[in-house]
């Protein structure tokens, strides 16, 4: 294995590890995408089935990314090369990983740019129920300034760029003095938000109805493509594929208990995407909507709904204050990875190797950041054009892809002495058999599903077409 001359960076503490990495995985996908996905998708079933992708196919794939990373102490692309060797064909793994983390930096920031504004116009008071009017003309006023935000591209290039920015100043810190330090202020916070909104949620009229929306399923409901959704969705959710739990294992010491860190991780993720589900539905509910608004559902239902409440205005900053830093401590893992890469096979700087990829995910970025104006012209709001093009493309497939020869090689290629020797060293050797057995049959079986169907539903030509 290749030295790197430099001591490892390394975790301060394993409560940092893990509110990093549940920093990862809690994003917009547990705020924004699950809510939405779950109402587009009659609610109940689809949970349930997401639960169990979580349980059998995401948790194993994470704990094997987190082993390769700890191994290997090194980048997704470096830590490949180390156990199967420089000419070895596996280390496509890690490149598909590393350039998914890239494409959805650049997009993520835009979106997460949209959260920065919303917080804004919080502070301005737009969400303030105005006296006088009528609630059609605040609901009005209120769908319309999504529509007026995605037609205006300088303000989202303006927005972009500062999220941008402040991901750069916390890598640019290190591991120990930015990614950990800020996890442990963000996520804090983040649940406390999360935990106020939840607690309105349930004192609202529409928990009861949220409620068994959620959790009673109507298996009638169920497509195979929503299988597919829930299993797609797992993955993306937990940070998987896109390199960042390779990097954030490889600064985890030999003693972690790799299985119990995961375990946590994937608690948290999947607690608070239903916590999200039970704060946005009773809301949603009470005030008589739908659920299956789409991705406009927490960008245009929900300040909708805030707007006509008393108070609204401050339930609207608590909110969208969640959702920005949910997104910062996912996009940070995302340039985290990228940098690892230039530092650990590169030998570039922490400082030189941030400053420049975040100004690469800016430039990358722009055409997310303006496409949506264009392509409103031609398509209706909820459908965001380019978005979804680049969207589909890494989450359905290049996370596959590297989920998929993850697996495989983990599964079926590496030492298991040596696998079983990272879940011992944390006391949870105990794991092995069932982990080995999950990640060897199910977890490629399930993938390899998602990666088939999508490639032959969506084909090469439509995903071309729709870029262009
Ligand atoms: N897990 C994040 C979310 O749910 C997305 C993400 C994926 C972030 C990969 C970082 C790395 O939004």
């Amino acid at each position: 294995m290749q030295e790197s001359s430099r001591p490892r960076a390394l975790w301060g503490s394993r409560i940092g590890f893990i509110l990093a990495a549940a920093g990862s995985a809690v994003g917009l996908g547990n705020i924004w995408k699950f809510p939405y996905i779950t109402g587009n998708n009659g609610g109940g079933a689809f949970v349930l089935v997401y639960l169990v992708c979580i349980a059998l196919v995401g948790l194993p794939i994470m704990i094997a990314e987190l082993m390769i990373g700890r191994h290997t102490q090194r980048d997704a692309v470096g830590a490949f090369i180390s156990l199967a060797g420089r000419r070895s064909p596996w280390q496509l793994a890690g490149w598909v990983s590393i350039l998914a983390a890239f494409v959805i930096l650049s997009y993520y920031s835009v979106v997460a740019g949209w959260t920065l504004d919303y917080i804004l116009r919080a502070l301005q008071g737009t969400f303030t129920a105005a006296a006088g009017t009528d609630a059609g003309q605040t609901a009005e006023h209120i769908t319309a300034l999504f529509g007026g935000l995605i037609e205006n591209g300088s303000r989202q290039l303006i927005w972009h760029c500062i999220f941008i920015s402040l991901c750069l100043g916390i890598v640019i810190g290190g591991v120990q003095k930015g990614i950990e330090r800020w996890s442990k202020i963000l996520m804090p916070v983040l649940l406390g938000l999360l935990i106020l909104l939840f607690v309105n949620g349930m004192l609202s009229d529409g928990a009861r109805q949220a409620i068994a929306f959620m959790f009673r399923p109507d298996f009638h409901k169920l497509t195979s493509g929503a299988v597919l959704e829930a299993l797609g969705h797992a993955f993306f959710t937990l940070s998987l594929g896109m390199a960042a739990m390779i990097t954030y294992g490889s600064y985890l010491s030999r003693k972690d208990d790799l299985f119990g860190s995961g375990l946590r991780i994937a608690l948290l993720d999947t607690g608070i995407a239903l916590m999200a589900g039970l704060a946005i539905f009773p809301i949603v509910f009470s005030a008589g909507m739908q659920p299956g608004a789409g991705p406009g559902l927490v960008f245009q239902t929900i300040p909708v709904v805030f707007s006509s409440l008393p108070g609204g205005n401050i339930l609207a900053l608590l909110f969208f204050l969640l959702l920005a830093f949910a997104a910062l401590t996912s996009a940070i893992s995302l340039l985290e990875s990228q940098v690892a890469y230039l530092i650990d096979e590169r030998g570039w700087g922490r400082k030189r190797a941030t400053v420049c990829l975040a100004s690469l995910a800016f430039v990358v970025g722009i055409p997310s950041a303006l496409s949506s104006n264009v392509l409103r012209q031609v398509t209706p709001i909820a459908d965001l054009g380019v978005f979804d093009s680049i969207d589909l493309i890494a989450s359905n497939y290049l996370l596959p892809i590297s989920g998929l020869l993850t697996a495989l090689y983990v599964g079926w290629f590496w030492s298991g002495q040596e696998e079983k020797g990272e879940l011992l060293a944390g006391g949870s050797g105990w794991i092995y058999p069932t982990w080995h057995f999950l990640i060897r049959f199910v977890a490629p079986v399930a993938v390899g599903a998602i990666l088939y169907y999508k490639i032959e539903e969506t084909g090469l030509f439509t995903l071309i077409k729709n870029l262009f």
